[in-house]
């Protein structure tokens, strides 16, 4: 791994209750407190939890994050169901996900309206998570790169060199989401360095080589080592390891140790 700081996401998707998010999130403060000065982490429980999920972090005087994994692009008004960025802000979010592939695929959100929040986002002082990925079909297709491309070009779109301080890109491939299947380090690796390469061409060189690109689908205790060995990959988005303390735990210490 590069002198960049390792980034460690874990995304709890549509997962736990109120007790367990909250013993998750102990465990996750207990177990990952050695590496929390080396790795940015964060967890990313869903909605209703963000509250209870904060205050217990905010009690351990932990630099652990909290993050929203959507928001909507508006400030307020007649947007039933939706959230703003600043209502997650005030539940104590530091950061959110924005275009996550099962957001994409199957709430069918596009490029625009994943803009819209990355923008949205960073105006509300959140860090943004930026999800692109390929699918399958795409995959097959050869189509991988420039699909990337687009996503990266397109959720970027608007948003100025100075604010990707705020920026943090995960390169999750859909086909390698909750299946098991991993992609292997040297395919990944050469996915995130053709986005570091694009966001040179976009921006330049600099925030190129300071941005942190992550990887997810299929992270796991196993795999985390031989990934985050890999020159431009900084971290992961680790979906159902995430949920096990001593998974999340041990993909953290390999980030550290990457
Ligand atoms: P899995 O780790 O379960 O494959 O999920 C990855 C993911 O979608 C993280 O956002």
């Amino acid at each position: 791994m590069s002198t960049r700081k390792p980034y460690v996401g874990g995304n709890w998707k549509m997962n736990l209750k109120q007790d367990s998010a909250g013993a998750l999130a102990r465990g996750v403060v207990d177990s990952c407190e050695p590496w929390q000065g080396s790795v940015d982490i964060a967890v990313f429980p869903a909605l209703p939890y963000l509250l209870s999920v904060h205050s217990i972090i905010r009690s351990h005087a932990t630099t652990i994050a909290v993050g929203s994994q959507d928001v909507y692009h508006e400030d307020d008004g007649a947007f039933t169901g939706e959230v703003s960025c600043a209502m997650v802000a005030d539940c104590g979010c530091k950061s959110v996900l924005a275009g996550h592939s099962e957001r994409r695929h199957v709430i069918g959100e596009t490029n625009a309206q994943v803009n819209l929040k990355v923008r949205a986002a960073i105006e509300a002082d959140l860090d943004v998570v930026l999800c692109v990925g390929e699918t399958l079909e795409q995959r097959e297709a050869g189509q991988t790169d420039t699909v990337n491309a687009q996503q990266v070009r397109e959720g970027l779109a608007e948003v100025g060199q100075r604010q990707m301080d705020r920026v943090v890109i995960a390169y999750e491939p859909v086909w390698a989401i909750g299946t098991g299947k991993t992609a292997t380090p040297e395919d990944a690796q050469d996915a995130h360095a053709k986005i570091r390469g694009l966001v040179g061409e976009i921006y330049n060189p600099d925030v190129a080589e300071r941005v942190r690109i992550i990887y997810g689908g299929s992270v796991k205790p196993s795999n985390a080592a031989s990934l985050f060995g890999q020159p431009d990959i900084d971290g992961g988005l680790i979906g159902g390891a995430s949920l096990k303390v001593e998974d999340f735990a041990a993909i953290v210490r390999a980030a550290a140790e990457g």
